[in-house]
């Protein structure tokens, strides 16, 4: 190539590049898949590799490093944004109805209210109002810090910038979803088109693009509209119930759903949700179910929250979006925890608005139940943002055998490829795992994605692209070489410059110290999600006790296994994995060289002020005021431990009606005994 033809080519790239972050990072809407994406990147790094002198100061290779979020400041949730469970059937509604009324303690055929609504597929926001003037808005984020988008908020026509009426706390967090209708949203593209400009995949994906503009003049012009639903922090009590407080949202100035109706019993909201199914399409805006909340506020308080969840809540889902395409290969990939999950390539197709070119086949034993092949055509479905599947074959399959099988060896580092054998069941596992651990660069690389990812250590600039480049020079091998990097090499990488460098630096720096239960999640361990980080921490509340905890329980035997078992919502899979991870050698020396670079904050206890915090308390007997896992959840919310047996350890049993053996043993003990009416004045 000459150097005009270089000039014009490298002007051609850089603006793709250009054109193709902003839709990614601002539009929340992307065109191009990575791989597109990549091979423009690496041809702009080629060709100024060879033409030094064109390198242009606006290239996009000159700032890597730049942060693609961080652009708005962080607000604290002071309540935390949680996510909903899912129902995908008339029974699992049923189901939801009666786990309710088990969990107080009620008979099944109890009366009991329940709202039902439509979910709205736009993004959630809260509102924090001060003495009835709006004060702050921010986006759900991870659910605990969220981004300031005040400015932005503030153009949407439908938000009040002052509460109507009266009566209203003196603080109070509206929450709700930001969406834009249908109307709009074809009006929109239509003027994105005419402008020359790549439309929007679909509302969702507007939405949340206009929301996060950094000019707020921008978002003005957006048709963004909102729902007001929940709410957050609360001065004082609005209303009684669910429906009472959606109905003063509706005085002070909201739109609220015309929808939401209160009902009596399962049968009622099924109607309600077929009936909402059909009238989907003439609504005017994107929904993807139906949330049904119990109605009394009295009763969500005492049902709480498991995990990241409400119990008094779940999300009715629409039947996932169908189409039908070809599968141009299989591909296999390796995970993270080394699992090797075959991956149907599909000829390009658009399901419920969005463009579908992969679609995961889980394992080997799935695609022999489909008897899938290669040229096969499938029918594949996507729902929310679930990964899509290939439901199943169309056309003839009869006499096909079942002879897909996975390499019995790792297609990225060799090892050997296993399926486990489940101790208890005696039967084998479905995924096939690639046993090389932490030396499998695919698992070494998604373990370290994993680390800086979002939820995890959540490092500014150091994203899939940079993970891989640093794992191929030797740079990042495990985690703590992310602290050791060595700046002056990577400003002098191509694609970097200082600027870059020095904000990757200071990024890496700020994550120094680190919380408890982002640093457990951020290793990857099997099982230990968000949730269960969480919990653990909670339950050990410093890293050193949980370290020496979990090498004390290593044969999952004794008081500490048994200790850690009986945490609340966390299982034994979980609990097992957890344990062996830390007491495999490579882990441990993995860990001792991340604690030298970072600091673990410790957890806080849970409502320490309350009067049984730190206790361990047993519950025993027939209980009658509450079930017995409405007393567990209960206990733990208030900061006590819940143990299953009477040891010297025990500070309070509850006795119920009938109460046995464990009463003995604990008067012998000298332990503390109350009745159940006791431990409700006690705690409430
Ligand atoms: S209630 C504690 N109601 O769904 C419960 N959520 O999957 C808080 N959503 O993050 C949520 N419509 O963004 C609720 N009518 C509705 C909703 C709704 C949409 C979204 C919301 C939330 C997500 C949870």
């Amino acid at each position: 190539m000459d150097e005009t033809a270089a000039k014009k080519r490298l002007k051609f790239l850089s603006l793709e590049i250009k054109a193709n972050d902003a839709l990614y990072y601002q539009e929340d809407a992307p065109i191009l898949s990575d791989a597109e994406y990549d091979a423009l990147r690496h041809e702009l790094i080629e060709l100024e590799a060879q033409f030094p002198h064109l390198i242009a100061k606006d290239s996009p290779t000159q700032d890597v490093g730049a942060k693609p979020s961080g652009k708005f400041g962080k607000i604290e949730h002071t309540v935390a944004m949680l996510s909903l469970d899912n129902a995908f059937t008339d029974e699992d509604v049923t189901d939801f109805c009666s786990r309710v009324k088990r969990f107080l303690s009620l008979p099944e055929d109890a009366p009991m209210a329940f709202t039902a609504e439509p979910k709205i597929d736009g993004l959630s926001a809260a509102l924090r109002y001060e003495q009835g003037v709006l004060v702050t808005g921010a986006t759900r984020g991870d659910g605990r810090m969220g981004e300031d988008v005040t400015a932005n908020l503030r153009t949407v026509n439908n938000i009040p910038h002052q509460l109507k009426g009266r009566g209203w706390p003196d603080v109070v967090e509206v929450r709700g979803e930001v969406y834009i209708d249908h109307a709009d949203f074809e009006a929109m593209n239509a003027a994105q088109l005419g402008a020359g400009k790549e439309p929007y995949k679909n509302p969702r994906n507007a939405a949340a693009g206009s929301l996060r503009q950094i000019d707020s003049a921008v978002t003005a012009t957006r048709p963004l509209k909102f729902f007001a639903y929940t709410w957050g922090e609360i001065s004082a009590p609005i209303s009684e119930t669910q429906m009472g407080v959606v109905e003063r949202f509706a005085q002070w100035g909201f739109d609220t759903n015309p929808q939401m109706k209160r009902h009596e019993n399962a049968a009622q909201m099924i109607a309600h949700y077929h009936e909402i199914e059909e009238r989907r399409a003439g609504l005017g805006y994107d929904i993807d179910g139906v949330v049904y909340k119990v109605d009394e506020l009295a009763l969500q308080e005492r049902l709480g929250f498991v995990s990241r969840a409400p119990r008094w809540a779940i999300a009715h889902k629409f039947p996932a979006e169908k189409a039908i395409t070809t599968v141009a290969a299989i591909d296999v990939q390796v995970g993270r925890t080394g699992a090797l999950t075959p991956v149907a390539r599909l000829a390009p197709i658009t399901v419920g608005g969005v463009v579908v070119s992969n679609a995961t086949l889980h394992n080997e034993d799935e695609i022999n139940r489909l008897k899938l092949r290669v040229g096969d055509t499938v029918e594949i479905q996507r729902a929310g943002d679930v990964i899509p599947q290939v439901l199943r074959v169309i056309g003839d399959i009869e006499g096909r055998g079942e002879d897909y099988q996975l390499p019995l060896e790792c297609p990225v580092c060799g090892g050997v490829a296993l399926r486990d054998m489940d101790a208890k069941t005696g039967k084998q596992d479905v995924v096939r795992r690639c046993s090389n651990g932490l030396s499998c660069p695919a698992q070494a690389i998604e373990g370290l994605k994993h680390f800086v990812s979002r939820r995890a250590f959540d490092i500014d600039g150091l994203g899939a692209k940079q993970i891989e480049l640093f794992y191929q020079k030797h740079w990042v091998r495990q985690p703590a070489d992310i602290f050791i990097l060595n700046f002056e090499d990577i400003s002098k990488l191509e694609g970097f410059g200082q600027t870059s460098a020095d904000n990757l630096k200071a990024a890496i720096n700020a994550r120094r110290t680190i919380g408890f239960a982002r640093a457990l999640y951020a290793l990857g361990i099997r099982h230990i999600g968000q949730g269960n980080a969480e919990l653990v921490a909670k339950h050990y509340l410093s890293w050193a006790k949980m370290q020496s905890a979990l090498i004390e329980a290593r044969s999952h035997i004794g008081e500490a296994w048994a200790d850690l078992i009986s945490v609340d919502g966390m299982g034994e899979a979980a609990a097992g994995s957890l344990v062996d991870f830390f007491n495999a050698p490579n882990n441990a020396a993995m860990i001792d060289a991340l604690l030298k670079e970072v600091k673990i904050i410790d957890a806080e206890a849970p409502s320490s002020d309350s009067p049984v915090s730190g206790k361990t308390v047993v519950f025993t007997g027939k209980l009658e005021m509450f079930s017995r896992d409405e007393a567990k959840a209960r206990a733990l919310s208030l900061g006590a431990k819940v143990s299953g047996s009477v040891s010297a350890k025990t500070n309070i049993l509850v006795a119920g009606p009938g109460a046995g053996s464990k009463l003995k043993k604990a008067q012998e003990l000298g332990i503390e005994t109350l009745t159940e009416a006791e431990w409700l004045a006690r705690t409430s």
